[in-house]
């Protein structure tokens, strides 16, 4: 037989949780404040004075969506963030091997109809940059930027990286993809952008030089 000390005897049983429902106010609340929530975004106009939002006007909206449809103040340096940077590097200093430098190329600081005729036409087939041979293929970009989109990202690749060109005019990426509209194909590599480059030295307007290549060009491969 085990005696129970007195010490154990005078000691209190362990406290319990009991089952505690949440109480029916508090449910109600929760009910009133959901509906109206619900209520006020259901009936709250777009309208709304502009210190309820994000102080912005309508007057504002509108010319930030006309500076994109006209172009006058695209931003350069964020459209190469989101379109070029992934494989040309934010440097403009490309991959070894596998993505040319865009930072002292002879492409980008060369003709402007020729730059603008690689972005919107893409590129594959072997070419030299910078004394070094690529052979990968770069996207073409026609169907996705707009001209002024282009003219911008193409002078803010004129003016990085220690690179001294002068900016690329809409009207000139605008000719480029006007004269090259036909055209499904990328640019066939170095020899094809010489060419370009050729024609490009030789005519007078912008428009005139890339019109009249492609076309030679293509017949030629075709004939050799
Ligand atoms: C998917 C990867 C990729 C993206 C995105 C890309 N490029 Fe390229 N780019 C290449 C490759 C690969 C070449 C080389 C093609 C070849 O070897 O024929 C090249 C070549 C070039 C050249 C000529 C060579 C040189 O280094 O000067 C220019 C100019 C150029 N890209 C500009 C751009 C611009 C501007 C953008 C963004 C609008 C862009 N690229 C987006 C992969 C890419």
């Amino acid at each position: 037989m085990t005696t129970i000390p007195p010490q154990q005897q005078r000691e209190n049983p362990e406290p319990d949780e009991s089952l505690n429902p949440i109480p029916w106010f508090v449910i109600l609340l929760t009910g009133l404040l959901l509906a109206f929530g619900v209520i006020y975004i259901a009936r709250s106009a777009i309208t709304n004075a502009p210190a309820l939002g994000d102080d912005r006007v309508v007057a504002e909206l509108q010319v930030a969506a006309q500076r994109v449809a006209t172009g006058a103040a695209v931003d350069g340096a964020a459209l190469f963030a989101s379109h070029c940077a992934a494989c040309h590097q934010a440097t403009g200093l490309g991959l070894p091997g596998v993505f040319p430098p865009l930072a002292r190329s002879e492409w980008v600081l060369g003709a402007d109809t020729v730059l603008a005729a690689i972005v919107l036409h893409g590129l594959s087939g072997s070419l030299t940059v910078e004394g070094k041979t690529y052979a990968g293929a770069m996207p073409a970009f026609a169907a996705q930027l707009q001209d002024a989109e282009i003219a911008a990202v193409l002078s803010h690749e004129r003016s990085s990286w220690g690179n001294q060109a002068p900016a690329v005019s809409e009207t000139t990426v605008a000719a480029v993809r006007k004269s090259g509209a036909a055209r499904t194909t990328p640019i066939a590599g170095e020899k094809e952008l010489l060419q370009l480059k050729q024609a490009a030295l030789a005519g007078t307007s912008a428009a005139a030089p890339a019109s009249a290549s492609p076309t030679p060009a293509a017949a030629s491969a075709g004939r050799r």
